[in-house]
């Protein structure tokens, strides 16, 4: 029977790259989706960037530019990475779209109409500085258990105690540095402890929606009261502002999951699918959420009371996986184990390695992975080279020769029994992919691998090769070592799906689906055999783990990361005084305004504020920048340089950048400057 399926990942922050640990659950999704559309059911793969919330809105401010764009540049950088790794989404989203709005604004009309939401007056810090509220993160003092200073306003680090800000000592902003006041502000929340909700989450927990452990979870936090869920934030805030509450906005986990609804109907669009046949109340198709077990609260608790209340169906099952160590330890940005994607692929390239080795230790429950890099590397040069590669590269090569690329019927002849077993073996492999035990079905496939490895060795096609007489049992062992070889390639098809498309070059046949585990290849003509895999180098992986040690200060992806790479350095100047140095008036300048410059190859004009009114500066930094990048950002400019008249204007200043010919780089500087400030 035809499923239809609707899957979805966590949707990650648009505010840091995707790194090995995030890797885990994509590339989980992404084998159980390909197994699934591998049976011909209709499964659809959704995720999107989680844009909204106020540390993407700091750092946009931080960078100079808007949250829009920064959400816009993430996106393509995740989009690109998750591509790299083949995750193949059916859409990748955003939550700041026109479809998750209108979802997350219809959900709240829904919940307040069912009366489930009340609005409540809460104390909350406020950053007097900033003029805004502060989320509990950003707040840090003294805690006050164990006095440790800068803990983060819920828990410390230091001794593990758990607190609110107000518990905090000598609290002070981690924004602005201010020390914040207790403000009052209305606050929207979502009545989870009205007994509606109790009720059905105590049933939807307990049906099967959940794994053991994850229900036995829910189960203890159901036994105490459920608390409401505070679901506004005040502005300044990057997210959708609340119907008929100006200033108020939905905060960001409130829209997340419905960025799963929004990106969904993207697709729909796209595609012609019925969104409603998906979502509404008495679905018959399936929702399946695969999630990190951190993300279980939101997903068991507040998700399903949402959708049960506003009148959509609530998921089938939610698959939480435990999270990823390295070399037995927590990731680590000094060690070099918190490892991005783009760096793995910078320095190992091959992505399906790691896919291998990734499937190689998972399985259904929530226990952590880990990622030992040694045993990554042996794993996937003696199982995935010395095994299953091998099978095709020793018999190839004498199909091509002796055979002109033929393959014989072993299927009518009945030898060989092993290669039947290799067909039957579908239905086991199938299943334990469709529970997500995949380090099960690998350890299957291996010993499928090693039986056909056997049968080869048995009859060592290239001591048959020498004597002419031989031939018939030569084609014979090779036909049937390619048949292994093409069923091992469909039940690694999941996990390696681009080595399973040059497989399939190579055989000359159409994409493997998983009907075709026992239809063997009878007398067929297959291409010739091209190198398909690489040992993996312990090299690469050594360059990978230095690399994510010496970029532990620049993001990837910032444009300081290619300046280290190809700086020439200079030598050092001519020796001045400090007197020298005194006479060079620096000062913090905030550019209000940037511009393109009509006639102008390289200049930009900026209008910089320095406190004491503004400067007008042409920096021929147009390559480098886009004006709307720059606006609301602040720089540092020499102040006191003698105004300089340019073709297209007076220039009266000019502002600091660092550059080796190649790039351009403007300073900026540390959070709590101002414009004005003097720079010494
Ligand atoms: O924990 C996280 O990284 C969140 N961005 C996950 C959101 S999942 C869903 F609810 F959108
Ligand atoms: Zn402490």
């Amino acid at each position: 029977m035809k499923r239809k399926l609707l899957v979805t990942s966590a949707l990650p922050y648009a505010n840091g790259s995707i790194h090995l640990g995030h890797l885990v659950e994509y590339i989980q999704t992404d084998i159980w989706v390909r197994s699934l559309k591998m049976q011909g059911h209709e499964c659809h793969y959704v995720c999107a960037d989680d844009t909204h919330g106020t540390p993407i809105m700091l750092r946009a401010e931080k960078e100079g530019i808007l949250p829009e764009e920064l959400i816009s540049r993430v996106w393509r950088e995740h989009f690109e990475d998750f591509s790299s790794f083949h995750v193949n989404f059916d859409h990748y989203g955003s939550t700041n779209s026109e479809e998750t709005k209108a979802f997350a604004c219809a959900i709240f009309e829904k919940l307040k109409d069912g009366k489930l939401i009340e609005t409540r007056t809460i104390e909350q810090y406020y950053d007097p500085v900033k003029s805004m509220f502060l989320p509990d993160r950003f707040i840090k003092g003294e805690c006050p258990k164990c006095g440790a200073k800068d803990q983060y306003g819920d828990n410390c680090e230091v001794c593990g105690a758990a607190y609110t800000p107000a518990e905090l000592k000598n609290p002070y902003s981690a924004v602005s540095g201010a020390k914040p006041e207790l403000r009052e502000s209305e606050h929207y929340f979502f009545r989870l402890s009205d007994e509606r909700c109790r009720d059905f989450l105590q049933s939807w927990t307990t049906k099967g929606t959940l794994q053991l452990e994850a229900s036995n979870k829910m189960q203890e936090w159901l036994k105490g009261e459920l608390s409401d869920w505070d679901i506004s934030r005040d502005a300044p805030y990057f997210g959708f502002e609340i119907p008929e509450a100006p200033g108020k906005y939905f905060y960001v986990w409130l829209d997340a999951p419905v960025g799963y609804m929004g990106s969904f109907m993207k697709l729909c669009r796209e595609r012609g699918i019925d969104f409603d046949e998906y979502w509404k109340k008495d679905s018959t198709a399936e929702l399946y959420h695969f999630i990190g077990k951190d993300i279980l609260y939101f997903h068991a608790l507040f998700w399903p009371a949402m959708l049960e209340h506003a009148g959509f169906r609530t998921p089938t099952k939610l698959f939480a996986h435990g999270f990823l160590t390295v070399n037995g330890e927590k990731m680590s940005k000094s060690r070099g184990t918190f490892i991005t994607a783009r760096s793995y692929v910078d320095h190992v390239k091959n992505t399906e390695y790691l896919r291998y080795y990734y499937a190689s230790k998972l399985n259904g429950t929530m226990e952590d992975i880990d990622l030992n890099l040694e045993d990554f590397i042996a794993k996937v040069n003696s199982d995935l080279i010395g095994k299953y590669v091998n099978i095709a590269s020793r018999c190839a090569g004498f199909v091509s020769k002796r055979f002109e690329g033929m393959l014989c019927g072993i299927d009518e002849a009945g030898y060989f029994p092993t290669v039947k077993r290799f067909g039957d073996a579908g239905q086991k492999i199938r299943e334990l992919y469709e529970a997500r035990e995949y380090s099960k079905a690998l350890r299957e496939i291996m010993e499928l691998a090693d039986e056909a490895n056997v049968l080869i060795n048995h009859f060592k096609p290239w001591e048959l090769a020498k004597d002419p007489d031989q031939s018939v049992s030569l084609h014979l062992i090779c036909s049937a070592a390619i048949e292994m070889f093409r069923c091992l390639t469909l039940y690694l098809k999941p996990i390696l799906p681009r080595l399973a498309e040059e497989v399939e070059r190579f055989l000359n046949i159409k994409p493997l689906l998983w009907e075709d585990a026992s239809a063997m290849l009878g007398a067929h003509r297959i291409n010739e055999y091209k190198h398909l895999m690489t040992r993996l180098d312990p090299k690469a992986i050594e360059a990978m783990v230095e690399a994510n040690k010496e970029s532990l200060k620049p993001q990837a992806h910032s444009p300081a990361r290619h300046a280290e790479s190809q700086v020439h350095h200079q030598e050092v100047a001519e020796t001045i005084s400090i007197d020298d140095f005194a006479k060079i008036d620096l000062r913090i300048a905030k550019i209000v305004n940037a511009e393109h410059v009509e006639g102008a190859e390289k200049l930009l004009k900026l209008t910089l504020d320095i406190g004491l009114g503004t400067r007008t500066v042409f920096a021929g930094i147009k390559s480098a920048y886009a004006p709307e990048a720059l606006v609301g950002r602040l720089t540092v400019m020499v102040a006191n340089l003698a105004p300089r008249k340019m073709k297209f204007g007076m220039s009266e200043g000019m502002v600091l950048a660092a550059g080796d010919g190649k790039g351009i780089f403007i300073l900026s500087p540390d959070e709590g400057a101002a414009p004005g400030m003097k720079v010494k």
